[in-house]
């Protein structure tokens, strides 16, 4: 267990990569807080937490509300004494090409994705800098690097999580607080279930290894920023993509 007693919090928990994340940190021996706005998602969540023998907190806290994150972190600072791990992995789409794509779809998305992960950054780095210790992982996505038709708000979105990555890294490093992003590229989920067939056809196409990624193979790479063993990496982009970029 390389993860023994740590306390993690993972925003978007309930479903998908988050899910999955959070389970891998539990069975690592990490206690778990979720935060997410899928209530019935956060219940099966919390009894496989529960199973799995570890302390699970659930909050159904909109990431995009500076007072509810507070109030998040303060609640659980109450119960759990400390925060080890923050995954900042909530994350919406709202596609339209730039000419169609209404005001909201970009405030929305922009406010889920980047002021979203200001938000819990900023929260939990007040802790983390008391504690002298953390590590901060959030989850960006190949298309904040190489953009994509019906994607601008989307992808402006992971692309700020690059730039606050990269300076928050460099504030928080003498500190002892580790801040990196992952992107990844096709991985399969909800949120990813409703793109048409031909189109997933032709990004398979694109993929060198020939397959989707899966949320386990996120989860892996998360469990291993979040521990000791990746203590001299900060600041960095990871790609997780099959090859495709
Ligand atoms: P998903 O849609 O299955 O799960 C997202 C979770 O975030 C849901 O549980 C949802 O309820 C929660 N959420 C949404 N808005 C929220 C808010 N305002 N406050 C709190 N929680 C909120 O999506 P998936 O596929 O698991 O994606 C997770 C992250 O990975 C997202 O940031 C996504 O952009 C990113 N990503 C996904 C890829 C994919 O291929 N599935 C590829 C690259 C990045």
């Amino acid at each position: 267990m390389i993860l023994k007693d740590k306390v993690a919090i993972v925003t978007g928990g309930a479903r998908g990569i988050g899910r999955e994340i959070a389970l891998t940190l539990a069975r690592e021996g990490s206690d778990l807080v979720i935060v997410d706005v899928d209530n019935q998602a956060l219940t099966k969540i919390e009894e496989e937490i529960k199973e799995l023998g570890r302390q699970i907190l659930v909050f159904s806290v909109d990431v995009t509300a500076l007072s509810q994150v507070e109030e998040m972190v303060n609640k659980t600072l109450d119960k759990l004494k400390k925060i080890d791990i923050l995954i900042n992995n909530a994350g919406i789409t709202r596609d339209a090409l730039l000419i169609r794509m209404k005001e909201e779809d970009w405030d929305k998305v922009l406010a889920v994705n980047l002021k979203g992960v200001f938000n819990c950054t900023k929260a939990v780095s007040k802790v983390m800098m008391k504690q002298r210790s953390g590590k901060i992982v959030s989850i960006s996505s190949i298309i904040g690097l190489i953009g994509n038709v019906g994607q601008a708000n989307y992808a402006a979105s992971k692309a700020g999580i690059i730039g606050l990555t990269k300076s928050v890294a460099k504030e928080l490093a003498p500190r002892g607080i580790n801040v990196n992003a992952i992107a990844p590229g096709f991985i399969q989920t909800e949120m990813t279930a409703s793109i048409p067939e031909n189109i997933k056809a032709k990004m398979l196409e694109r993929i060198p290894l020939g397959k989707f990624g899966q949320p386990q193979d996120v989860a892996n790479l998360v469990m291993f920023l979040a521990s000791e063993k990746a203590s001299y990496i900060t600041g960095q982009v990871i790609t997780i993509d099959g090859g495709m970029v």
